[in-house]
């Protein structure tokens, strides 16, 4: 039984014209593989599920336990890539409220992360929320130079000084960075902290199933052998070339039909507000890797029912560049069943013995055809549930169908050239030297 099914129907497109991109696909297929095998082609995140360094894994379990036992908080310092991926595990994953919990039921850190903006107050507040709370920092950055976590880095560094011992302070310090490259690399051996390596050959936004999602998500308590088996199940059903019997291809080619016809913008839609950062993360993933040379779809999203009533005019009737993509998770882990009352002053007790779940249901039922009716084309992706073993399936979905959809367009989905330019500004307003 899959635990992942994708329903095209409602994209409301005919097969053949799909399937006029399988030679095309097929190509795209053996040349992915291709790069796979040179480390400058950053595809390394396509055998990565069955192909990772196993003694790596081993030290991220070790390591989340040694959190887990002395500390009240995780710090995670990281942008981008290097802090969203985690992000939108753990919170897909645990309870809802998992950072309000009490410790007793909770059971693992808190985790918060830092890094990702420059805001003061946002450093004010965390520092003063952290108070004498213990605590320990997992500074993730690939190139090691990124200005937003290298300077909530510097700041907390030296709290982690002045608080423990520098013995201590180094002992709570985790370094996920490259190998060999970078400033961070640098401080790390300086410092003699304990560090964990960023593949040469997977970008940042590509990295979840590395180190530098998996540090934080084993602390939080998450089984990451069952998001690699989910990865694993995922590189070996989606490993077929032929377009025809392969879903994560077919939707990467019928974004690029959707673009075709001028539908510009995805929405990638939930109705489970735990998904909101794998929402974040899939933007990022298909944001930094398609837009290029005035070209891409631009990759946004909506949590329903939530955004039904902000967004959901525009949706139905705004212009008509629109198509979503519904993340459905068929069974909730927990459910409420509805009541009656004897007064019945709300009105609700036509709604009686229904479960929350299934008016969530019918919810996405009637939004489905009011959109596709409204010309909003949809596809669906059906998930049985949310576990962790789904989750690495559908990661490794969306990384896959990313590369594709942008090898498809004509771009390359690995760099980000584009990023540099605020920064070169901001560098020369800072008076950086060599800017
Ligand atoms: O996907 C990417 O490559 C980027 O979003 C990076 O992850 C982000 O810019 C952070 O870079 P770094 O890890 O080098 O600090």
């Amino acid at each position: 039984m899959e635990n992942i099914k994708v329903d095209f129907k409602n994209a409301r497109l005919f097969e053949k014209n799909v399937m006029k991109y399988a030679k095309q696909v097929a190509e795209i297929h053996k040349k992915l593989h291709e790069k796979a095998k040179n480390e400058k082609e950053f595809c390394g995140w396509l055998n990565l599920p069955t192909n990772y360094d196993k003694k790596e894994f081993e030290k991220i379990k070790k390591i989340a336990k040694k959190i887990q036992s002395n500390s009240d908080i995780l710090l995670v310092i990281g942008i981008g890539g290097s802090y969203l991926g985690a992000r939108a595990v753990i919170e897909s994953l645990t309870n809802t409220f998992y950072n309000l919990q009490e410790k007793s039921i909770r059971k693992t850190p808190q985790i918060l992360y830092v890094g990702n903006n420059l805001s003061p107050n946002y450093i004010r507040d965390l520092i003063d929320y952290i108070g004498d709370k213990d605590i320990s920092v997992n500074v993730i950055s690939k190139s090691g130079t990124t200005t937003e976590p290298a300077i909530a880095f510097r700041i907390f560094r030296e709290i982690m000084e002045n608080k423990y011992s520098l013995k201590e302070a180094r002992d709570r310090i985790y370094v996920t960075t490259d190998k060999e490259k970078g400033a961070l690399v640098e401080l790390a051996k300086k410092e003699k902290y304990t560090t964990f390596v960023i593949p040469n050959d997977i970008g940042g936004r590509y990295s979840v199933l590395t180190a530098v999602g998996l540090l934080p998500i084993a602390t939080a308590g998450i089984d990451i052998d069952k998001l690699m088996e989910g990865a694993r199940i995922a590189q070996d059903r989606y490993n077929d070339e032929n377009l025809k019997y392969n879903e994560c291809y077919k939707y990467a080619v019928i974004r690029n039909i959707l673009y075709e016809k001028e539908k510009n913008i995805e929405l990638l839609v939930t109705y489970e507000p735990k998904m909101h950062y794998f929402i974040e993360w899939w933007k990022q993933l298909f944001g930094e890797s398609e837009g290029k040379e005035q070209k891409g779809i631009y990759p946004s999203g909506a949590e329903f029912t939530t955004d039904l009533h902000s967004l959901g005019q525009y949706i139905q009737e705004g212009r008509r560049n629109l198509f979503e993509t519904v993340i459905n998770i068929e069974n909730s882990e927990n459910d409420i069943v509805m009541k009656a009352e004897e007064d019945n002053l709300d009105q609700l007790n036509y709604l009686e013995g229904k479960n929350l779940s299934y008016i969530n249901n019918q919810a996405m039922e009637g939004t489905k055809v009011a959109h596709v009716d409204g010309d909003v084309p949809n596809i669906i992706i059906n998930i049985k549930k949310l576990n962790a073993k789904n989750i690495g399936q559908l990661i490794y979905f969306f990384e896959l169908a990313c590369a594709v959809s942008g090898l498809i367009l004509g771009v390359n989905p690995f760099n980000q050239p584009g990023v540099e330019k605020y920064k070169n500004n901001m560098f020369k307003l800072l008076k950086k030297p060599g800017y």
